[in-house]
């Protein structure tokens, strides 16, 4: 299984044009997570989700993981320092030389040029920064009816995608903490202040591509494809 996945990654990565250096924005429930690791599969190239990864580690039970749960629950920002720093390793790896989709980074101003200066540092630059729009009744909508596989990460959605009812029964399957009504309020009010301001800094840097991320999964793919070119 593993090995046939790494297979179609290579496969994938041979044959793939257009943008290898990747940012994906937008908001909460936007689809950045669903769109991301489609669009990094299809370009051979590591999907880095900065909430995956903390996820991981408060599953995980590291030190990493308790200093982030506590922000993470309440639906605000984990400290840019702490962030900042696990991107620099991440982005430090050797799968991440020829490419990568960063999903939920950056989220603020600081973050932004901290990445600059990382990419900097590497010798590389950003190809494209994917805008994803959603109105915020949509946001509600997909991020109250999200599930996901607490041994995988695997996403489903209760209306467009319903996950399996007996990994539900078991408890395999669960409501994320922050999809909660409050924290998903707070989530909002953070990518409105913090995080939407970035989309002009894009812009003015040449890089934004915005593409409306209302429709299905695969309607949505298709247009990421076209506004990205890809073959
Ligand atoms: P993170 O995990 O990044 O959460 P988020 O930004 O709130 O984004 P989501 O995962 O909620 O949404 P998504 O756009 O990926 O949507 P998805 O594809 O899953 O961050 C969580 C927390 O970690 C933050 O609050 C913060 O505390 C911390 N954190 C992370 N990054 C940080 C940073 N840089 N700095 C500081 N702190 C940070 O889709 C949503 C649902 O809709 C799913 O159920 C899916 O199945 C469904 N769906 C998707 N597309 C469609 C479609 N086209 N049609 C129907 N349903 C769809």
């Amino acid at each position: 299984m593993t090995v046939e996945t790494s297979h179609e990654h290579t496969a994938a990565a041979a044959g793939a044009t257009g943008p290898r250096r990747l940012v994906v924005l937008g908001p909460q429930g936007a689809g950045k997570g669903t769109q991301g690791s489609r669009l990094a599969q299809r370009q051979g190239i590591p999907a880095i989700s900065t909430g995956d990864i903390f996820r991981a580690n408060v599953g995980g039970g590291t030190e990493l993981g308790r200093v982030a749960k506590g922000y993470m629950d309440r639906g605000d920002l984990v400290p840019d320092e702490v962030t900042v720093a696990m991107v620099a390793d991440r982005l430090g790896r050797p799968d991440a030389a020829d490419g990568f989709l960063l999903d939920g980074f950056p989220r603020n101003r600081a973050q932004a040029e901290a990445l600059a200066d990382m990419l900097r540092r590497l010798g590389v630059a950003l190809d494209a920064v994917l805008h994803l729009t959603l109105s915020d009744e949509q946001i509600i909508r997909r991020l109250s009816g999200r599930r996901v596989d607490t041994r995988t990460g695997r996403v489903w959605h209760v209306e467009s995608d319903p996950p399996p009812p007996d990994l539900v029964a078991q408890g395999v399957v669960v409501q994320r903490n922050d999809d909660r009504p409050e924290p998903i309020a707070r989530r909002l009010e953070i990518f409105h202040a913090q995080t939407a301001p970035l989309i002009g800094y894009y812009a003015d840097a040449g890089l934004l591509v915005t593409v409306d991320g209302d429709g299905s999964v695969d309607e949505v793919a298709d247009r990421v494809a076209a506004a990205l070119r890809l073959s």
